[in-house]
C-alpha cells in the first residue's frame, strides 16, 4: 500500500474517489471537513435523503470529474460520540465498497473532530482501510480483482510517518497470522510453520528451531505425547527480539500450535472437526506480534515460544488413562485426549519459567469451547495471576478495539483436576472448563507474572462479522501490539 499526504484539500491529487466525512450534530448533517464545493455536491443527495450520515453509511456520488470522478460519502453518526472503533467500523465499510468497485487510489480527508486527537482519527481511518483490504487468495486459480493500493491523506507529513508505520506494521501482522491459520493444516504442518518462521529471520530477528530429540532430551513428554499419532514430527521454536540489550526485562509470549486438532482418540464430532485448523491460531498470532515488534524497533525484549504438533488419531496415538510425567516432574493423568493444548503449553511453559527469566508471560491459545460459550466470538477471555497486568491488557485491548474480558482464575475449582493414580489429570467437569483449564496451565507458571488469553472463540469465523473476514481474524494480534508498545517506554525508563 502506498502512502501519501497532501497539505489542503485543494491540492489534493487526482484519485478514484475522494472520501468525505459527515456527521450528526443534534439531528442535522454536518460535514467534518472543510471545502465549500465538496459540502455543494453533498447537497442533492442529502436533500433527498438518500444520505443520512448515520454510523457505517456510504454513498457514491458520480460528479463532474473536476478532480476525481467519484466523490464517497462516509457517515458516522452522532458527531460528539465518534470514537477510534467507529472510525474503523465505518472506513471499513468505505473500504469493502472500494473493493467491490476496484477503486484502487483514493485521496482522504480525515473528519475533523474536538474529542479525538489528529492522529487518533488518522489511526481509525487507516485501519478501517487497511482492515477492508484483507482476503484469502491463496488458493484461488483466478487472479483477484484490483484491491486499494493507493491512499493520499489531507495531513501534515509528520503525523502520516508515525501513525502509518504502526498501522502497516499492525496489519502485516494480521495477515500473516490470517493466512498461517487458513492455509491447509497439511501445508502449515509444524515444520511448515517454522519454515514461514524461517522467512522472518533478519532485522534483529532470531529464529531457533528445535526437534523431536531435543524434546527428549528437554522431558517435554507432554508435548511428545500429544504429537505421537501424527506423521508430522513435533517442533519446538523460539523467535527471539532483543530491542533493549542493556536491560533484563523480558515478556516471553507462548503460542499453541496445535496445526490441527482431531480431538485424538477422543475423536471430535464432524462439527467440530470442520475448523480445527485453526487450534494453532495462537502460534500464528504470536508470530504475528513478533513481527511488528521488529518492523516497529520496540525498544523491549520479546521472545516468542511455540510448541507445534498434530494432535492426530492413529495406532500410535497416547490414549485416555494413560499417565505422563510432564517436563516439571508433575504427572498428568489424561482423562480426555482433546484436551491437548494445556498439555503442549504445560511443557512450554514450564521452559519458559526455568531457562528464560521472564519478567511477564502471556500466552495465547485456542484453549476451550467453554470460552466461547461464555464469552461468543466477539470477545477473548483474559485470565491472569497479576492484576496490575490483567489491566494493561484490558486497556490494550479497549484501545486496539480487540476485546478482552477477564475471567476469575478461582482457585476453588483445584480439586476437580485431582487424580486417583496421577498428580493431577488434564480435564475437570464440563462447567467452568475455561477456568479449570486456566487452573491446569497455573501448575506451570510458578510465580511468574502471567496471563492466558483464551481465544477460541474470536480466533476463527464461519460467517465475517463487522470488520473481521470468514476464517481467521488475527485476534489478538492488534492488541498485543497495542499492550507491547504501551510496555516500551517503562522498560526504558526502569
Ligand atoms: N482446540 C479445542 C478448543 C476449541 C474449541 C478451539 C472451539 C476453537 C474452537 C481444544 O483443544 C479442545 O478440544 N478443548 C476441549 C476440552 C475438553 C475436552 C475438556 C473442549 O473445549 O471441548
Ligand atoms: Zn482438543
Ligand atoms: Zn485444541
Amino acid at each position: 500500500m502506498q502512502l501519501s499526504c497532501f497539505s489542503s484539500i485543494e491540492k489534493r491529487p487526482t484519485t478514484g474517489a475522494c472520501v468525505v466525512p459527515f456527521a450528526l450534530d443534534k439531528g442535522v448533517i454536518v460535514p467534518l471537513f472543510e471545502d465549500e464545493s465538496l459540502v455543494h455536491s453533498a447537497l442533492h443527495a442529502i436533500a433527498s435523503k438518500d444520505f443520512s450520515a448515520k454510523e457505517k453509511e456510504v454513498l457514491v456520488l458520480y460528479t463532474d470529474p473536476v478532480v476525481e470522478p467519484r466523490i464517497i460519502l462516509v457517515g458516522l453518526g452522532e458527531k460528539q460520540k465518534v470514537t477510534v472503533e467507529k472510525l474503523r467500523e465505518a472506513y471499513y465499510a468505505v473500504s469493502a465498497l472500494l473493493s467491490k468497485k476496484e477503486i484502487v487510489s483514493i485521496s482522504c480527508i480525515p473528519p475533523f473532530l474536538e474529542q479525538l486527537t489528529e492522529r487518533l482519527v488518522l489511526r481509525g481511518v487507516l485501519e478501517g482501510l487497511f482492515l477492508g483490504t484483507y482476503s484469502f487468495s491463496y488458493y484461488k486459480t483466478t487472479p483477484l480483482k484490483n484491491r486499494l493500493e493507493h491512499i493520499a491523506c489531507c495531513v501534515l507529513p509528520g503525523v502520516l510517518h508515525d501513525v502509518a508505520k504502526k498501522v502497516q506494521a499492525q496489519n502485516n501482522a494480521l495477515s500473516l497470522a490470517r493466512d498461517l491459520v487458513n492455509k491447509n493444516a497439511d501445508e502449515i504442518t509444524p515444520q511448515g510453520f517454522c519454515e514461514v518462521a524461517k522467512t522472518l529471520v533478519g532485522g534483529g530477528l532470531e529464529v531457533d528451531i528445535y526437534d523431536a530429540t531435543w524434546m527428549k532430551n528437554e522431558k517435554m513428554n507432554l508435548i511428545l505425547a500429544v504429537s505421537q499419532g501424527a506423521e508430522w514430527e513435533p517442533r519446538f521454536l523460539i523467535v527471539r527480539w532483543e530491542g533493549a540489550p542493556k536491560h533484563t526485562d523480558k515478556t516471553v509470549i507462548v503460542g499453541k500450535g496445535i496445526t490441527f486438532d482431531t480431538g485424538g482418540l477422543n475423536l471430535k464430532g464432524t462439527d467440530s472437526l470442520k475448523t480445527m485448523k485453526c487450534d494453532m491460531a495462537g502460534a500464528a498470532a504470536t508470530l504475528g506480534v513478533i513481527q511488528a515488534v521488529r518492523d516497529l524497533e520496540l525498544p523491549i525484549n520479546v521472545t516468542a515460544v511455540i510448541p507445534l504438533c498434530e494432535n492426530s488419531i492413529g495406532s500410535r496415538s497416547y490414549k485416555p488413562e494413560d499417565v505422563i510425567v510432564s517436563r516439571a516432574g508433575i504427572s498428568v493423568e489424561i482423562a480426555n485426549t482433546d484436551a491437548e493444548g494445556r498439555l503442549i503449553l504445560a511443557d512450554a511453559l514450564d521452559y519458559v519459567r526455568e531457562k528464560l527469566q521472564p519478567s511477564r508471560i502471556i500466552d495465547i491459545a485456542t484453549l476451550t469451547g467453554a470460552a466461547e460459550v461464555a464469552l461468543g466470538s466477539d470477545i477473548s477471555a483474559l485470565f491472569s495471576n497479576t492484576d496490575a497486568l490483567a489491566y494493561q491488557l484490558q486497556q490494550a485491548s479497549q484501545r486496539a478495539g480487540d476485546n478482552l474480558w477477564r475471567m476469575p482464575l478461582y482457585s476453588g475449582y483445584s480439586s476437580l483436576l485431582d487424580s486417583d493414580v496421577a498428580d493431577c489429570k488434564n480435564v475437570g467437569i464440563r462447567a467452568g472448563g475455561a477456568i479449570t483449564a486456566t487452573l491446569f496451565l497455573q501448575k506451570f507458571v510458578g510465580d511468574i507474572p502471567w496471563a492466558h488469553l483464551d481465544i477460541a472463540g474470536p480466533a476463527f469465523l464461519k460467517e465475517a462479522r463487522g470488520y473481521y473476514p470468514k476464517g481467521a481474524t488475527g485476534a489478538p494480534v492488534r492488541t498485543m501490539i497495542e499492550f507491547l508498545e504501551e510496555l516500551s517506554p517503562k522498560v526504558v525508563e526502569e
